[in-house]
């Protein structure tokens, strides 16, 4: 504990001439477990897709488990322990669940990430697809889908992991699930064959972001506006703006808000 897995300094992204991430500095100690929030369009994905190398850096830095990481790609950032969990099911369709994990576990492997690469059945077990192995992904509702994307970040038994909305439009139990897997994985305890150092997750709902992370960092507009621990991120003026919109929006859509 204490020492640093993830630095950030001065991260920022340009799409065309949109800036969608300005200057982001942002750092993660190890062990820990960051959640990130933000209206819609704040550069969340954007963040985590810098991170996990599928964008390219306009400019800033990042640091790695002390080691500064030069040039940011997939492979470089899979090698180095870095695993991204898409905001999309990213499943190819038309293979089975077991087809889609070894796959993913297999690419870890061309990689040298991994010498003894998870078995399949150890995945699927873990995120309780086991009795799905031969189903087409195709055919499964959206949040085993989700399940099996998780399976596939976790195949390359990374050290930091990225997951990008998780549970957003999953049913309860599969969220209960995502969120309990996430939880034990990033519990120092659970030191296991999937143990997390660290992870960043994207989130909407409040009652996980202000639950479950360590610290939380608020996105606005590309901006990081705060980065803290959920209790002293509730107070700011964006953020509590920011939630009273929530709310209301809910309200507007007629089932109640999540408080209510
Ligand atoms: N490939 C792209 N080209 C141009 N603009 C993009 C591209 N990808 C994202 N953007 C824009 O960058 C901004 C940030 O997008 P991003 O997907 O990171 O937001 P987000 O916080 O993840 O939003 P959401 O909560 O909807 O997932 C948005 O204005 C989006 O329209
Ligand atoms: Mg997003």
């Amino acid at each position: 504990m204490g020492e640093t897995l993830l630095e950030v300094r001065g991260l920022s992204k340009r799409y065309d001439g949109f800036r969608a991430l300005k200057k982001v500095d942002l750092s993660l100690q190890t062990g820990h477990v960051k959640g990130i929030m933000g209206p819609n369009g704040a550069g969340k994905s954007t963040l985590l897709r810098l991170l996990a190398g599928e964008l390219e850096v306009t400019s800033g830095s990042v640091v790695f488990a002390g080691r500064a990481v030069r040039e940011l790609s997939v492979d470089r950032t899979s090698n180095l322990g870095i695993s991204y969990m898409p905001q999309r099911p990213s499943v190819f369709p038309a293979l089975t669940v077991e087809e889609n994990v070894r796959g993913a576990a297999q690419t870890s492997l061309i990689l040298n990430r991994t010498e003894d690469e998870p078995s399949v059945k150890t995945l699927l077990d873990l995120v309780g697809l086991g009795k799905r192995a031969r189903v087409r992904a195709v055919e499964l509702p959206f949040g085993e889908k989700r399940l099996l994307d998780l399976a596939m970040a976790l195949a390359t038994k990374p050290r930091l992991l990225l997951a990008d909305e998780p549970t957003a439009g999953v049913d309860r139990g599969s969220a209960e699930t995502i969120l309990g897997l996430l939880r034990d994985l990033s519990s120092p305890d659970s030191r296991g064959d999937f143990g997390l150092e660290g992870l960043i997750f994207t989130e909407h709902d409040r009652e996980v972001l202000f639950e479950f992370p360590d610290e939380i960092g608020f996105l606005h507009a590309g901006e990081l506006i705060v980065e803290d621990v959920p209790e002293q991120v509730k107070r700011h003026e964006l953020v509590r703006n920011y939630l009273a919109d929530q709310r209301n929006f809910e309200d507007f859509k007629g089932d109640g808000g999540k408080d209510a």
